[in-house]
């Protein structure tokens, strides 16, 4: 089938099969942040942005997202450079296999919520697992990313 969406802005016209997933189509387009894990939707490292919202590619149909716009972490390069520093200064980068997913949905939680509190933050990272660190270092990295951003300050 014939399938025309944007990759992080740029448009991209192709045939494919009509049941492919999101995840093997943007690996094949060389987004290589986007990373296979369970693909059982339950991990969280193969998140996207389908139309600015964080999706899991692994079980989403390439169809759904005909004429929409897509965004990996490649189109997120500064923002997740920013953010990245406040990860190793806690001390959460570790192997960093789980990190692209995990920042789509940090980058994506920024965007969305004007005041998020630390249970908003848990919420968003609820289905991003990480098999190197306790999830307290990284914790801590959003909190400080969210007050420097928002120049808000949390409680604890
Ligand atoms: S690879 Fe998609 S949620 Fe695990
Ligand atoms: S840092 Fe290794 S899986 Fe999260």
């Amino acid at each position: 089938m014939e399938i025309k969406l944007w990759i992080n802005d740029k448009l991209i016209t192709d045939n494919v099969e009509p049941d492919m997933p999101m995840l093997e189509f943007l690996r094949d387009k060389g987004c290589y942040s986007v990373k296979r894990g369970c693909e059982t939707s339950n991990c969280g490292l193969c998140t996207v942005w389908l139309e600015g919202k964080p999706i899991l590619s692994c079980t989403m149909p390439l169809m759904r997202a005909n004429g929409k716009h897509i965004t990996t972490l490649e189109g997120l390069q500064n923002e997740a450079m920013e953010f990245g520093a406040f990860l190793a200064d806690e001390g959460a980068d570790q192997c960093g296999f789980c990190n692209p997913g995990f920042i789509m949905n940090v980058l994506a939680m920024e965007r969305e919520l004007e005041s998020p509190t630390e249970e908003d933050i848990k919420e968003y990272l609820t289905g991003n697992l990480c098999r190197c660190t306790g999830y307290m270092g990284q914790l801590r990295a959003v909190k400080k990313y969210i007050e420097h951003k928002r120049g808000v300050k949390f409680d604890g």
